[in-house]
């Protein structure tokens, strides 16, 4: 069966106590960290930048997931991965030059991912199909945690799936956006393997377990 990874989002964690949202996700299993970075420009919101990779990254020996949701991607690559991204995942809308960025990421240690917003095609990926370690949908517009998931994005998920399958590939299939107890199976179903939490996860009485619910939910319906 293929692994269920779950990446508890720090964008709605509580900054004042960075540390220990930190040791409680990995005490609640998180597989990667997500780290959501805006440049109020691509996005009309601002979150951090290499610092706080950086901060976190002595935190932590988990992976890194850092979501890139800002213009010219390229300009912050060597920056974050010395500051301890594991993975860089650009907007194919933010990057005329998919190919050229992703085989960079990747020339620097980095997993090279690519994230499309809803309204954008899987047609936009299919070129560099082979560049790709993580495939990344997203199911709201980005730019803030705790908005409400978009249906549509399941079917997008099914279609992104067949066509990985179609080539051999093994890049991680994430979905990011409104990920909760519900809406998470639905999309482990249509083949997403990997899973942004942010609200869900932080807002819990129980954040801690509820990186366990979410992928229990995924598991019983293996
Ligand atoms: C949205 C970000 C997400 C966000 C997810 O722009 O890319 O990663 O933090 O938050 P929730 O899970 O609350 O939708
Ligand atoms: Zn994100």
């Amino acid at each position: 069966m293929k692994p269920v990874r779950l990446a508890p989002s720090i964008l709605s964690a509580d900054f004042s106590r960075l540390g220990e949202e930190v040791a409680m996700m990995e005490a609640g299993g998180a597989d990667w960290i997500h780290v959501d970075v805006m440049d109020g420009r691509y996005v009309p919101n601002l979150s951090f930048g290499a610092k706080v990779i950086e901060t976190v990254r002595r935190l932590t020996t988990l992976p890194l997931d850092c979501h890139l949701m800002v213009v010219e991607p390229e300009r912050y690559f060597d920056e974050f991965v010395a500051a301890g991204a594991t993975g860089i995942t650009i907007h194919a809308e933010a990057a005329p030059h998919l190919h050229r960025q992703l085989t960079r990421i990747r020339e620097l240690g980095a997993r090279a991912g690519v994230a499309l917003n809803p309204s954008t095609p899987l047609s936009a990926i299919e070129e560099v199909l082979p560049e790709l370690d993580l495939l990344l949908v997203m199911s709201v517009n980005p730019g803030f945690g705790g908005q409400r998931f978009i249906p549509g994005a399941l079917d997008k998920i099914a279609r992104a799936r067949r066509l990985l399958d179609a080539v051999q590939s093994s890049a991680d299939l994430e979905v990011d956006g409104g990920i909760n107890r519900e809406t998470i199976v639905q999309c482990w179903r249509a083949g997403a393997d990997a899973f942004v939490a942010g609200n869900a996860v932080f807002s819990a009485s129980d954040p801690r377990a509820e990186i366990g619910a979410l992928r229990d939910r995924c598991l019983e319906t293996a």
